[in-house]
C-alpha cells in the first residue's frame, strides 16, 4: 500500500474509532468538573443572631442526646440520628415514642410518615454551586422543605406526637413542660447561662439555637472526590472517573450538583418515584452509608436506588442499566469515614444517653 494512503486509512480508522459511540456517556464531559460540583466548604457558616460558641455547642450536644426533651423521656434526637447509622437510623421509617432499640432492630407500634435523613452536613444543605447570596446560611429542610433554617427545624420533632411528644401532652403543653424540666436541673441552668445572655436563658428559642449550633458542627471531611475536584487526578480510579462522567453526561447533575450533589429543590412536575409525591433532591454525600433510600425508604440498596432511573427520559436521564454499576462506583467515592462518632458519656438528666436505644 502507498505510504500516504496507508496514513490516511490509519487516521480515518482512529477517527472512526473515536466516533464509534457518539456522545458515549463514559466520555469526559464537555465542561470542567468544577462547573458541576464544588468541594465541601472548609467550615460551616453560623448565622447572624446565632454565632458559634463552645458553650452553645456543648449544650446543644447534651440536648441532642438527652431523652428529657421527649414526652415520656425515652426518645432523643439521637434515637433517629445516630452515628452508628451515619447520623440517620437505617430504617425505612423511624420509630419514636414507645420504641425500643436502635436502627433496623428498633421496635414499636408507630412509625413516622417519612424516612429519616442523616444530619451530617446539614450545615451545607442547599448551598449552590456558586457563591450564595450574602446572608444565605443553609436550608430549607425536611423532604417537603417546610422549614427554612435549622433553628426553625429544631423544635418540630419535640412537638411531633409520633416522634417525641407522645399522646401524654398536647402540642401547646409540651414546650412549657420541657422548659420546666430543664429549669429543675442545676447543670442545665449553668449550661444555658454560659451559652446565652439574658435573665431567662432557658427558653424555646435557646434550645433551638443550641441544637442548631451542635448540628452545624457535624460535618464531614473532604473525600477522595473532593481531592479529585481540587486537582488531584490520582484521587479517583479510572473506573470511578468513568462513573463520574456517566453521572454528568447521563443527566444526574440536572438535580444532583453543587457541593452537596443536590440542588435541594422540589420539582413538582417530575416526581422521581412514579405515583409518589415529588420531594426535594437529597444530598448524595455519604450516600453509601445511609440505606435505605428515598423519602419513603422504599429502595433497600444503593443499586436499587440508582435502578429507579432506568428509562427515565422524562427526568432528563439517558442511561442504560449497564451504566449503573459505574455510577454506583462513583457514588461510593463520596463517603467520608472520618465523621464524628462522639457520644457523650452521660446527659445532665441522668436518663439513658440517647433514650431507650439499647
Ligand atoms: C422518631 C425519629 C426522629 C427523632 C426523635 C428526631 N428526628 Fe429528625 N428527622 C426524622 C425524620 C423522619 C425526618 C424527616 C422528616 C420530614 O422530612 O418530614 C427528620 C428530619 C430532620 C432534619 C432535617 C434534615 C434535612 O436534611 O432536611 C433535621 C435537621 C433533624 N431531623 C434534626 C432532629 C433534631 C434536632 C431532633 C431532636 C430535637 C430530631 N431530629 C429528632 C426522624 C427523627
Ligand atoms: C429531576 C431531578 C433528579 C435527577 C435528574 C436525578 N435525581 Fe436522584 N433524586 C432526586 C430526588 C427528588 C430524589 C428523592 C426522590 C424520593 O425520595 O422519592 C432523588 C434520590 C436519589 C437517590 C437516593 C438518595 C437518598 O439518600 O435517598 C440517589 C442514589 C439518586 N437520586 C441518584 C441519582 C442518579 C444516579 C441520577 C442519574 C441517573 C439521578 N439521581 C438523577 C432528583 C433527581
Amino acid at each position: 500500500m502507498d505510504r500516504q494512503i496507508g496514513l490516511i486509512v490509519l487516521i480515518s480508522l482512529v477517527f472512526l474509532a473515536g466516533c464509534e459511540e457518539p456522545g458515549a456517556s463514559g466520555d469526559t464531559p464537555a465542561e470542567p468538573y468544577t462547573s458541576f460540583f464544588t468541594p465541601l466548604p472548609e467550615a460551616a457558616v453560623f448565622p447572624e443572631g446565632n454565632d458559634y460558641s463552645d458553650a452553645k455547642r456543648a449544650l446543644g450536644e447534651f440536648l441532642f442526646w438527652d431523652p428529657i426533651l421527649s414526652g415520656r423521656m425515652n426518645v432523643s434526637c439521637a434515637t433517629c440520628h445516630h452515628p452508628d447509622h451515619a447520623w440517620a437510623d437505617g430504617r425505612m421509617f423511624s420509630i419514636g415514642v414507645d420504641g425500643m432499640g436502635l436502627g433496623p432492630g428498633r421496635s414499636g407500634s408507630q412509625e413516622t410518615p417519612f424516612h429519616s435523613p442523616s444530619v451530617l452536613n446539614v450545615a451545607y444543605t442547599g448551598l449552590p454551586e456558586t457563591q450564595p447570596d450574602p446572608g444565605f446560611v443553609s436550608g430549607g429542610y425536611f423532604w417537603d422543605l417546610r422549614v427554612a433554617t435549622l433553628e426553625d427545624q429544631a423544635l418540630e420533632p419535640i412537638r411531633s406526637e409520633v416522634e417525641m411528644r407522645s399522646s401524654d401532652f398536647l402540642e401547646e403543653e409540651i414546650m412549657p413542660e420541657i422548659l420546666l424540666r430543664l429549669s429543675l436541673i442545676p447543670e442545665y441552668q449553668d449550661l444555658f447561662s454560659s451559652a446565652f445572655e439574658g435573665p431567662d436563658p432557658i427558653s424555646e428559642e435557646n434550645i433551638a439555637k443550641a441544637l442548631a449550633t451542635y448540628q452545624r458542627t457535624l460535618t464531614t471531611e473532604p473525600t477522595r472526590f473532593d481531592r479529585f475536584l481540587a486537582g488531584d487526578d490520582t484521587a479517583l480510579t479510572a473506573a470511578e472517573i468513568t462513573g463520574l462522567n456517566k453521572f454528568i453526561n447521563g443527566g444526574c447533575t440536572d438535580c444532583h450538583s453543587g457541593p452537596m450533589l443536590s440542588d435541594n429543590l422540589i420539582d413538582p412536575t417530575k416526581p422521581v418515584q412514579v405515583d409518589r409525591p415529588a420531594v426535594r433532591t437529597p444530598t448524595l454525600r455519604n450516600v453509601e452509608l445511609t440505606p435505605p433510600y428515598m423519602h419513603d425508604g422504599s429502595r433497600a440498596t444503593l443499586g436499587d436506588a440508582i435502578a429507579l432511573y432506568e428509562e427515565r427520559d422524562d427526568l432528563g436521564v439517558t442511561l442504560e442499566d449497564d451504566d449503573f454499576g459505574d455510577i454506583e462506583r462513583f457514588l461510593r467515592t463520596l463517603t467520608d469515614d472520618a465523621f464524628s462518632r462522639d457520644i457523650p458519656d452521660y446527659v445532665p438528666s441522668q436518663l439513658p444517653v440517647g433514650g431507650d436505644i439499647l
